[in-house]
């Protein structure tokens, strides 16, 4: 089985490159697609009170007879409860639906800049989680540049990753860059674009260069650019075809014709914007 290499983050804690993200998997098809990634050699999950799934998140993980500490589990804040005791009690209810002691990392989900909850208010509450040592690194999600700096200006902990929105439509260069430069990592969200990008022409040149799947092309990008990446799947060989990743590797061309497809196309929200509280 190829190994994963691992992240340090900014406080020593090591978390593998490569996981599987569970986004819209519904919560009766979790438990087997997280058994599928764990059987295959994945060793980190990133889930979210908001995808609704924890629950079976956290008995696969269970079930796999792998022991906890060897796998990686994300979670993240959901938007309704960005008040410092609201997001002490959502943290807590987080680790009862897992069923976990502990989270390897808690993140807040979305900055949500037009809420009364201000974002600074919200990262005191996960500082507070951190030094609980209940959580072994927390982060940010969807924060751009500005919001970062405001943290950095008012708060304590730095954040251990930034998990944005990213692949080849959707470069980041220069958030990846402000990421690096304070010693958060990058973690990519919807990496192929939830599929829009597999069709490109230039990526399935690249695919057919080097004799692998447009996916994989596109999350091998990921990697050689040292990012964080978690695609999503429910179909198995699916899921087998995204962990094959590490036994081949792309040229500086390879790499230079899928970043030039950069055009700054968002498939999901604009975190400026976007202020959406679930109901
Ligand atoms: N922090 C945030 O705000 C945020 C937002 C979105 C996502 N995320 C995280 O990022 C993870 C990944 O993002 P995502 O789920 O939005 O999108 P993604 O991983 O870019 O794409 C998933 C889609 O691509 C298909 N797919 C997967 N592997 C494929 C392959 N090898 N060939 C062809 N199609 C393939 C899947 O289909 P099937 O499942 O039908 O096989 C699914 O429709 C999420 O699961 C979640 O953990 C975080």
């Amino acid at each position: 089985m190829a190994t994963v290499p691992m992240i340090t983050l900014n406080n020593g804690v090591e978390i593998p490159q490569l996981g599987f993200g569970v986004f819209q998997i519904k919560p009766e098809d979790t438990r087997k697609a997280t058994l599928d990634a764990l059987e295959v050699g994945y060793r980190h999950i990133d889930t979210a009170e908001m995808y609704g799934n924890e629950t079976e998140v956290g008995q696969a993980v269970r079930d796999s007879g792998i022991d906890r500490g060897e796998v990686f589990v994300t979670s993240k804040l959901n938007n309704g409860f960005h008040a410092r005791d609201a997001a002490l009690r959502a943290f807590d209810q987080s680790l009862v639906d897992l069923g976990f002691d502990y989270l390897d990392l808690f993140l807040v989900h979305w900055p949500l800049p037009g809420i009364d909850v201000d974002y600074v208010e919200t990262w005191t509450a996960m500082e507070e989680i951190y030094r609980s040592g209940r959580a072994r690194a927390v982060g940010v999600s969807n924060f751009k540049e500005h919001h970062l700096r405001r943290l950095f200006g008012e708060t304590e902990v730095r954040p251990a990753v930034n998990q944005v929105e990213m692949h080849p439509y959707l470069a980041q260069d220069d958030l990846r860059a402000f990421d690096a430069e304070h010693e958060i990592a990058t973690e990519a969200w919807s990496p192929i674009a939830q599929g829009k990008v597999l069709d490109d022409p230039a990526i399935v040149r690249v695919a057919e260069r080097v004799g692998r799947t447009p996916a994989q092309v596109t999350l091998r990008w990921h990697v050689q650019r040292g990012d964080i990446v978690f695609p999503k799947s429910v179909t198995r060989s699916r899921v087998e075809e995204n962990f094959a990743l590490f036994d081949f590797e792309l040229s500086e061309d390879d790499m230079r014709d899928i970043t030039g497809l950069d055009r700054n196309e968002r498939t999901g929200p604009d975190p400026d914007t976007f202020n959406y509280i679930p109901g």
